[in-house]
């Protein structure tokens, strides 16, 4: 029987594409798992209407990971996918560390963004007013609650303190979010007093993109919330390398169901079934999964093969090929 039982939902455009070599290089590892596929994404939502149903919720509780490879499709209007599937599988299976690190493929830098992933603004507070009508309203809310950052704080003081240069920077607005701000820099510095030995720094969000850009290796661990983490990390993977080698981990570290697995990257209808994207984000979103399996072994050796053929260019299954072989 296989040792790890894994949910695949390769999704829409480029997603199936770059999934399969990720699977390729786990298989090349030696790493016995089972997989399970899931017909889901837009594609699926065009043909029967169907997004997430609450019984492959329920299956997947069962699961040890679920890997995912880009969901959304421009005929399926802005929201239904990305709401309907990808934030209700963050929210239904309180996945609530959203963990993505960037590793310059030249080593100048390597750093971690631990951004917020079941509250903020994703939390779809707000609604309409007299809609559609020229006195029309918008609001859209943002919720912050003591616990759900307290626990994703938690989460990012312990990674910090398992990393060499033991540092975590706060990032966000606290100077014009002042009630959200507010709750965060003083939940950060509460459990700042249980890691003494991590050193601490604060960052508004926009000055930390100018450090993105001219000073990464500043950083080894950032925080923050929700909608700034999404924004910081599509930078964080352009200044490293690109986002074709950006992963990421949607993390239930409480381990009371799977964690999912995916690039940052989208699906990219643009090229999709053209062998050109580029599979190594999701060939490093398969090792954070296999990390966090307890496979650190394959994993770190997943990482290294990919650093070392950085460089290499070829359509999607050569570069699977590649990494494959070197493991
Ligand atoms: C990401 C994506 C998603 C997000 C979208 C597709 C809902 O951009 O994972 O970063 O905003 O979280
Ligand atoms: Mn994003």
């Amino acid at each position: 029987m296989a040792r790890h039982k894994i949910g695949v939902i390769g999704g829409d455009g480029i997603g199936p594409e770059v999934i399969a070599e990720a699977l390729k290089v786990v298989d090349a590892t030696g790493v016995e798992v089972e997989t399970v596929d899931y017909d889901l994404g837009g594609a699926r939502y065009l043909r029967d209407g169907t997004i997430l149903p609450d019984e492959v919720i329920e299956e997947w509780r069962g699961l040890d990971a679920l890997l995912l490879g880009a969901v959304g499709t421009p005929e399926v209007p802005p929201g239904v996918i990305e709401r309907g599937l990808l934030l209700k599988m963050r929210f239904e299976l309180d996945l609530y560390v959203n963990q993505r690190p960037f590793v310059h493929p030249d080593g100048s830098h390597d750093f971690v963004v631990i951004r917020e992933n079941t509250e903020g603004t994703y939390a779809g507070e707000g609604g309409f007013l007299r809609k559609g009508t020229p006195q029309e309203v918008a609001t859209q809310g943002s919720v912050n609650t003591r616990f759900g950052v307290e626990r994703c704080v938690r989460y990012a003081f312990g990674l910090a303190a398992s990393r060499p240069r033991h540092h975590l920077t706060l990032v966000h607005k606290t100077n014009v979010l002042t009630f959200a701000g507010d709750l965060w820099e003083r939940t950060f510095n509460e459990v700042a007093e249980s890691y003494p030995a991590v050193e601490t720094a604060y960052h508004h969000v926009d000055a930390a993109c100018i450090y993105f850009v001219e000073s990464p290796q500043r950083y080894d661990v950032i925080v923050t919330d929700n909608l700034f983490g999404d924004i910081l990390t599509d930078l964080g993977g352009a200044v490293s390398g690109g986002i074709g080698f950006a992963a990421s981990g949607n993390l239930n570290p409480d381990r009371t169901g799977p964690s999912m697995f995916e690039p940052v990257h989208g699906s990219a209808p643009d090229i999709a079934g053209q062998q050109k994207a580029n599979p190594i984000a999701a060939i490093l979103s398969a090792a954070m999964m296999l990390d966090f399996l307890g496979e650190s072994d394959a994993a770190e050796r997943i990482r290294k093969a990919c650093a070392e053929l950085a460089s290499l260019s070829g359509s999607t299954s050569e570069i699977g090929d590649a990494v494959a072989s070197r493991i």
